[in-house]
């Protein structure tokens, strides 16, 4: 049986998952427990484990070439062997200066880390022109810097630098989380543990996926990454275990359809 594209399923990912065709996906974003809180679904024991049972399980629905973003805490998956089923390309870490909790006996935390995993060897695709963000250094220092050649492989090559913008990178500091004041927060509860920035979801979406590609959010919420995808022309497979924000995710995409700006 295959499931039905463009809808927020209501269950489990992982029973759900079972119904999705092998070699059918190009994109997975996968948002699910961090193992960190108190939520009744985000109390896993192991969460290495837990995620090496997901990227097993999840990796089998990709075609070849398909990313796998998985999304948690520095040590989401120290320890565990995943290279039987996806090559780690990049381990991108989420900055966010701006997080009030302080530690007292420890370095507070403020990034989380976003695994960025390809089946095979090569990405179907990484459109980079898609993503490029702002240079941030001034124009006479960089076109004084293309003259100087630079080491790469033992050769020497040429700096090339792009008027559209450069490469965002593997530290993304210029996306900030949501705040009790976004204008995309669709409720208090979304509020940190929940609710991704549009930003952040459409960067996945846009660079490692095409218009008509199938991506599977098995881990929905309020359905950022689907809202994105209908956004951007891609189709979704979106599953959400909480019937509330199946809700609010599905007066998301309305919003979408009725090109509405993304906040209700
Ligand atoms: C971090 S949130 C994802 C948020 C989403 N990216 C967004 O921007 O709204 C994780 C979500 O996974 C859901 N969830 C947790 N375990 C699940 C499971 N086994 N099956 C389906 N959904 C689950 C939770 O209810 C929660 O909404």
């Amino acid at each position: 049986m295959t499931l039905q594209r463009n809808i927020i399923h209501l269950g489990d990912a992982l029973q759900l998952i079972n119904e999705v065709e092998d070699e059918s996906i190009d994109l997975i974003v996968c948002d699910g427990p961090y193992g960190v809180t108190d939520n009744e679904w985000d109390r896993i024991p192991n969460i290495q484990e837990y995620n090496l049972d997901l990227i097993k399980r999840f990796s089998a629905k990709l075609k070849d070439g398909g990313a796998l973003y998985l999304f948690g805490k520095p040590n989401c998956i120290d320890f565990i062997d995943y290279r039987p089923y996806l090559n780690l390309k990049s381990k991108i870490v989420w900055y966010q200066p701006s997080r009030l909790a302080q530690g007292r006996v420890n370095y507070t935390n403020n990034y989380d880390i976003i695994c960025y995993f390809v089946k095979g060897s090569r990405p179907r695709c990484y459109n980079l022109d898609s993503i490029r963000v702002a240079q941030l250094v001034e124009l006479e220092h960089r076109l004084r810097c293309e003259r100087v050649p630079s080491v790469k492989n033992g050769k020497y090559g040429k700096t090339k630098f792009n008027g559209k913008g450069k490469n965002p990178g593997d530290v993304w500091g210029d996306i900030k989380q949501l705040t009790y004041k976004s204008k995309e927060l669709v409720c208090r509860e979304a509020l940190n543990t929940i609710q991704k920035p549009i930003k952040l979801m459409e960067r996945l979406v846009l660079a490692s996926s095409n218009p008509g590609d199938l991506v599977l959010d098995p881990f929905s919420g309020v359905g950022t990454c689907p809202a994105v995808c209908k956004r951007n022309g891609r189709d979704f497979t979106g599953f959400e275990i909480n019937v509330e924000f199946v809700k609010l995710a599905n007066a998301r995409l309305k919003c979408v359809e009725a090109q509405l700006p993304l906040g209700i």
